[in-house]
C-alpha cells in the first residue's frame, strides 16, 4: 500500500531535480530559481505520491476501526511514527507526538509543561535569534505564571555569546528554549554545550529544530535535550505536520494539552481518564495523510544520505557567500563558520522589498523582511534582510544566474 521504493542516484542533481516537478516552470518569463527553502521546501514525487496513494487506496480514520481500510491507515500512520523515532534516534515511539508543526509543538510544551511547573520569579532562557514561534508562547506562559524571560546575547557574527551563559543560567532557570539552527542567519548553534549547562542547573531544555531537521543529522539521545520540535514542510514533507519529541518521563507527568477524542481512555460526566503516550497529546483526527507523507519525506532524506546532502549544501553555501561578497555594497548578516545554506544580506541603500521584487521579476524566489525574528534585527539595528536559502536540488548554475539578476536589480535601484 505504501509508495514504491524510490531509486535516486544521489550524486546526480539533474535526476534529483526531476523528482521535483514544481521546479520546472517559468516565473515572469524566466526559469524559476527557488531560494526560499527555509520557509518551506518543495516536495518530491515520492512524497506527493504517498498522499495520492492514501486517498486512492486506503483512506480511513485511524485507531478506532476494525475494518480493513482502518487497519491499513493505522498501520501506515504508526509506521511513520516509527520512522520519525529512528530518524532522530529517540528511545521509543511513545516519545514522538505528531503536531501541526513546530509552532504547535512549542505551544504544547509551553501550555502543559511550562504552565504546570513555572512559578513566580522562575526564569525562561531564550536567545536573541529566536523565531517568534519560540518567543511568543513563552511570553504567554510567563505572563500567566509570573515567570521572567532572559535572553542569551549574540556576537556580531551571529553566534551565541557563550561567555554570558554563566551569569544567565542559575538556580531560577527552569526552561531553556533555543533554536538548533537560526532561520534568519543560518548559524548552527552549539546546543549540546547549552543543554549540559542547563541540566547542571536543573533546567529543562527545548530545542526548536525547525531549521536543523533538513540539514543536519539530529540525535536526541546524544543531545540529551528534553524536547525537540520540527515541522514536516521544511524537510520535503507536507504542511500541517510536525513533531514534538519529549523524554518519556516528562511527557508522562505533563497534563494533556487539548481535550477530545483519541486522547482519552474513559469518559463520564464525572471523570475522564487519559490515554497512554503518545495518544494523550493527539486529540481528534490527526493529519493522517500528512503524517504518512512525512514518513515518506524521511525515507527520501535517508536515501539521499547526509554525507552527500551536506557536501552539496556546503558547496552551495560557499558559492553563494563568495558571490555575495563579490558584489560591492552587499553585506551578509550571519558569518559563523558553522552554517546551513542560508544567506541573509542587504544591498547598501536599497530596501530589501524592492530588491526582492526585482528578483521575482527575473524568476528568483527569495524572502524579504524580518523572517519572524524581529528582536534579532533590533539587535542589528536594521528592520530585516533578503534571505536566500538553498536546498539539495539547487545548483551552482542557479547561483550564477542569481548573481546576474542581483547586479541588474541593484543597478536599476541605485
Ligand atoms: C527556527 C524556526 N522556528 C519555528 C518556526 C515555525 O515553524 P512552523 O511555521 O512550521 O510552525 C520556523 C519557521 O520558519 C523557524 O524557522
Amino acid at each position: 500500500m505504501e509508495a514504491e521504493p524510490m531509486i535516486i542516484a544521489p550524486h546526480n542533481i539533474e535526476q534529483l531535480r526531476e523528482e521535483f516537478p514544481l521546479l520546472h516552470q517559468k516565473v515572469n518569463g524566466s526559469p524559476l530559481i527557488y531560494l526560499d527553502n527555509a520557509a518551506t521546501t518543495q516536495k518530491p514525487l515520492y512524497v506527493i505520491e504517498s498522499i495520492t496513494n492514501y486517498y486512492t487506496g486506503y483512506n480511513a480514520n485511524i485507531h478506532r476501526g476494525v475494518h480493513h481500510l482502518a487497519n491499513l491507515a493505522t498501520d501506515a500512520f504508526e509506521k511513520a511514527r516509527n520512522k520519525v523515532k529512528r530518524f532522530i534516534s529517540a528511545s521509543t515511539d511513545s516519545e514522538i507526538i505528531f503536531t501541526s508543526g513546530t509552532t504547535d509543538a512549542i505551544n504544547l510544551v509551553a501550555q502543559t509543561f511550562g504552565k504546570s511547573t513555572l512559578q513566580k520569579g522562575d526564569e525562561i532562557l531564550l536567545s536573541v535569534m529566536e523565531h517568534h514561534s519560540n518567543i511568543v508562547p513563552w511570553q504567554m506562559v510567563a505572563e500567566s505564571t509570573g515567570a521572567k524571560i532572559r535572553v542569551i546575547p549574540i556576537t556580531s557574527s551571529g553566534e551565541w555569546d557563550l561567555s554570558a551563559l554563566d551569569t544567565l543560567i542559575g538556580e531560577r532557570t527552569r526552561i531553556v528554549a533555543v533554536n538548533h539552527v537560526s532561520n534568519a542567519l543560518g548559524t548552527i548553534n552549539p546546543v549540546k554545550i547549552l543543554i549540559d549547562k542547563a541540566h547542571i542547573a536543573g533546567a529543562k531544555v527545548l530545542i526548536d529544530g525547525a531549521q536543523a531537521i533538513a540539514h543536519i543529522p539530529v540525535h536526541v539521545g546524544y543531545l540529551d535535550c528534553d524536547f525537540y520540535c520540527f515541522s514536516g514542510h521544511k524537510m520535503y514533507g507536507p504542511t500541517g505536520t510536525g513533531v514534538l519529541y519529549g523524554k518519556k518521563e516528562l511527557l508522562e507527568m505533563m497534563p494533556p494539552y487539548r481535550g477530545g477524542g483519541e486522547m482519552i481512555e474513559t469518559v463520564s460526566f464525572e471523570n475522564t481518564t487519559f490515554n497512554r503516550l503518545p495518544h494523550k497529546f493527539e486529540a481528534g483526527t490527526p493529519n493522517i495523510e500528512g503524517v504518512i507523507a512525512l514518513g515518506a519525506a524521511i525515507e527520501f532524506i535517508e536515501q539521499l544520505g547526509w554525507e552527500w546532502m551536506n557536501e552539496q549544501e556546503e558547496l552551495l553555501l560557499q558559492a553563494a557567500t563568495e558571490m555575495l561578497h563579490s558584489i560591492e555594497g552587499v553585506k551578509i548578516y550571519g558569518t559563523s563558520k558553522h552554517k546551513v545554506p542560508v544567506v541573509s544580506f542587504l544591498a547598501e541603500g536599497i530596501h530589501p522589498y524592492d530588491l526582492g521584487t526585482l528578483l521575482d521579476k527575473q524568476g528568483i524566489a527569495v524572502r524579504t523582511g524580518h523572517h519572524c525574528t524581529q528582536p534579532l534585527w533590533d539587535w542589528y539595528k536594521i528592520s530585516g534582510t533578503l534571505r536566500a536559502s538553498f536546498s539539495v536540488y539547487n545548483n551552482l548554475e542557479e547561483i550564477g544566474i542569481f548573481k546576474q539578476a542581483l547586479l541588474k536589480a541593484i543597478s536599476l535601484l541605485k
